[in-house]
């Protein structure tokens, strides 16, 4: 039981509150259920003015970049390659949790001002393509290390009894469209033999899809957006586009992927190596505490895989999820514990880097 001055895990209990009541006001932004923060939104954009009157509030400098990533610089840190950078982003997919992208950034505010060097960084527009951090890797100045921390989004630190983990790749990541002909019919006059309906083909090529990620090891694809044109209850469907994401870990697997597949990627981010001297920090970290050590690799895609594409060396630390490990879901959890074990991780990092 925490009383307002009492230390745990080397956060004072009134800082240890802050983080999860901070999660709690991005989360009451806009219309529930879940958290709606899409990239460029106004909701995102509110999310932004938290964080960054957050940031004044932790003395640190506030600037923001053409793509409108939000930094929050300790002062008289250093600057360029010589800056260590930590966040995540603040968007969110529709209804989504608490923890995805906010905890990243709460924590990485308590960390920065708790060790008085490095910037915060908030990476705009995370969920649907890393837009934020993509622009920043091809038009601005990039630090020398970053460092993410994140939930987990799967059970496997909770099956392992670990608080903690230590992320060492981020799979590949290609999305695209496939687009399916019909022939467009009256529904109550056109006899079952002589259609061409576009979703039911469609229909098939969704299971088509979800056998070819089967098919390679780790690697997983999914149709999350259907469009039917002309899309009325008495019209044969006469097109429908079909979103594809389909994730490996490694690239040759993301090349088998996408021939078994069969589509032509309009945005792919390559599979990504998280930074051996950055993961034997953290290591440290959590051996020191007497803490499990962990590896794992992400499926998710994370602005850290955008930087150390570009040759940051990045790192990440994973926070375990309940729940099953759910994410992208009002139902995200992480314990409180676990959060201010992670921070008090971030805090030790840093200021060792
Ligand atoms: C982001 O959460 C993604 O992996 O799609
Ligand atoms: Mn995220
Ligand atoms: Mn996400």
């Amino acid at each position: 039981m925490g009383l307002p001055g009492v230390w745990r895990y080397g956060l004072p209990y009134h800082r240890r509150v802050r983080v999860m009541e901070r999660l709690e006001w991005l989360y009451a932004i806009g219309e529930g259920p879940g958290a709606n923060r899409i990239g460029y939104s106004a909701e995102e954009d509110a999310a932004h003015d938290l964080a960054r009157m957050w940031m004044v509030e932790a003395g640190l400098e506030v600037e923001v970049d053409v793509a409108g990533n939000l930094f929050g610089h300790a002062h008289g840190s250093e600057t360029g390659t010589g800056r260590v950078w930590t966040g995540s982003h603040l968007d969110t997919v529709p209804e989504g949790g608490k923890f995805d992208g906010a905890l990243g950034v709460v924590a990485a505010i308590e960390a920065v001002e708790r060790v008085g060097r490095g910037s915060v960084v908030v990476f705009r527009d995370e969920e649907r393509g890393c837009a934020g951090s993509r622009a920043r890797v091809t038009s601005g100045e990039l630090p020398g290390a970053f460092l993410e921390l994140h939930i987990e989004q799967g059970p496997r630190l909770a099956d392992a009894g670990a608080p903690l983990g230590i992320v060492t790749g981020i799979a590949g990541v290609m999305r695209g469209s496939i687009v399916v002909a019909g022939r467009e019919g009256h529904a109550g006059t056109t006899p079952m033999g002589v259609r061409d309906d576009a979703l039911v083909k469609a229909a098939r090529e969704i299971l088509r899809i979800e056998e070819a990620a089967r098919t390679i090891e780790d690697a997983v694809a999914t149709v999350g957006q259907v469009e039917v044109e002309p899309g009325a209850v008495n019209v044969i469907p006469a097109g429908v586009t079909l979103s594809v994401d389909a994730r490996a870990p490694d690239v040759e697997r993301c090349d088998r992927l996408l021939a078994a597949i069969g589509f032509e990627p309009t945005y792919r981010i390559d599979p990504s190596k998280m930074a051996p001297e950055l993961r034997d920090l953290l290591r440290a970290e959590l051996e020191g505490r007497g803490l499990p050590v962990v590896e794992l690799t992400s499926g998710a895609g994370h602005d850290a895989g955008v930087l150390a594409t570009a040759g940051v060396p990045s790192a990440m630390l994973f926070v375990r999820s309940l729940n099953g490990g759910i994410s992208h879901s009002p139902d995200e959890l992480s314990s409180e514990e676990d959060v201010e074990l992670a921070v008090d991780v971030l805090a030790a990092a840093l200021a060792r880097l």
